[in-house]
């Protein structure tokens, strides 16, 4: 190393002092401590040395590499506080201006309805339970009578994940909540009375059909609960959802693998301007049947593969889509339009932060 090398280091840390910008100071790195920059010649020129002169020079281009690295680190470290700080100081909020006269942000239907639910159920003796939405095909499907090969499967349209699931098959989004049925059976054994509300996934979509939706489960466990306690927890439920004692079930039977009998449940409405409107039997004159939940008593086959007695525990379940729900009582027309997260739509649709429902003020917002 030359005192011609000495001087080209000060020149560097002269040049550094002067410049501006992140990319000037990236160039001079570039030019000293790059691959081919002249630091990293220097470098090599030591392989080449005998070891006496090695021993003296190491050192010295180790200092002269060492100086010049840390000035360029300052520097990068000086121009991003000096950046950050122009930015603080143009990006100032004004905390004396006055608030919003119409205040922004509101609560989604879905989210107010199912709110509503919970506290519907809450009053009747149900507590919330949650499961993942990202599921175990066993949950998901074989504990609720349906094996693999079984036909139900194919209805579901099912978005599944390469991964194979811990309990056998592959991991999958959930198609219903019915697998927190499972989940709380055996994570709480028996009796049970919960209520479960929760995004489910099916590769579907049209007017009324997202790829994504909401449902509520609903499970009852105990010991000799027949279909009557059903229909009962069904009308009290939708009586006080709907707000009015006008409500009218036609109960017909169906088919889920996971509960036998099962139970469709129509609501009867009118027409009245072209809109449904809840109440009547559906047989009157103008009215009509509206398919609104399915639902049944537990398979003794689901309550054995949840780990219980099936001479001992009965149930019923249901599920609910919420989104359909909450389009019902609140009068929107286009399921997609809950998920376009467009403001107008949420400005005109949304619930107050401040309106909790509550059966005492009555469960509907607003009122
Ligand atoms: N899981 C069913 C569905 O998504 C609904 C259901 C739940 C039916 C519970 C019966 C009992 O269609």
């Amino acid at each position: 190393m030359s005192t011609q090398h000495e001087q080209q280091a000060e020149a560097t840390l002269t040049r550094l002092e002067t410049v501006q910008s992140a990319t000037e100071v990236e160039a001079i790195r570039v030019e000293a401590l790059g691959k081919a920059g002249w630091i990293s010649a220097l470098m090599k020129t030591l392989g080449g040395m005998s070891p006496d002169e090695r021993q003296v020079q190491a050192p010295r281009i180790q200092a002269l590499r060492a100086r010049v690295a840390d000035a360029i680190e300052a520097k990068k470290a000086a121009l991003e506080a000096a950046e950050l700080e122009a930015r603080l100081a143009s990006e100032t909020l004004d905390l004396t201006l006055p608030a919003p006269t119409t205040p922004k942000g509101s609560v989604h239907p879905v989210s107010q309805v199912m709110d509503e639910l919970a506290e519907i159920f809450a009053d009747l003796g149900f507590a919330v339970a949650t499961g993942p939405e990202i599921e175990d095909d066993w949950y998901n499907f074989t504990a609720l009578n349906m094996p693999e090969s079984h036909p139900a499967r194919a209805m579901h349209d099912t978005f599944y994940f390469p991964d194979t699931a811990p309990k056998g098959g592959r991991m999958l989004l959930r198609t219903h909540t019915s697998p927190v049925q499972i989940r709380s059976m055996v994570e709480q054994g028996a009796p049970i009375r919960i209520i479960a509300p929760g995004r489910v996934y099916r590769s579907d979509s049209d007017a009324t059909h997202t790829p994504m939706f909401h449902q509520i489960e609903g499970l009852v466990i105990d010991r000799d609960i027949h279909l009557g306690h059903l229909k009962w927890t069904l009308e009290t439920f939708l009586k006080a959802f709907f707000e009015t004692d006008d409500i009218v079930l036609r109960l017909r039977p169906s088919y889920f693998p996971f509960t036998e009998p099962s139970v469709e449940v129509d609501v009867g409405f009118r027409w009245d301007n072209g809109k449904r409107v809840l109440g009547g039997s559906g047989d009157a004159e103008g009215h009509g049947w509206m398919e609104l939940l399915g639902s049944g008593m537990v398979n003794r086959r689901v309550i054995e593969y949840a780990g219980l007695d099936p001479d001992e525990w009965q149930g019923f379940a249901f599920g609910v889509g919420v989104d359909r729900l909450a389009m019902l009582k609140y009068g929107m027309d286009d399921l997609r339009a809950f998920f376009d997260g467009d403001g107008r739509w949420l400005a005109h649709y949304g619930f107050s932060g401040l309106d909790q429902p509550t059966l005492s003020a009555g469960i509907g917002a607003g009122a």
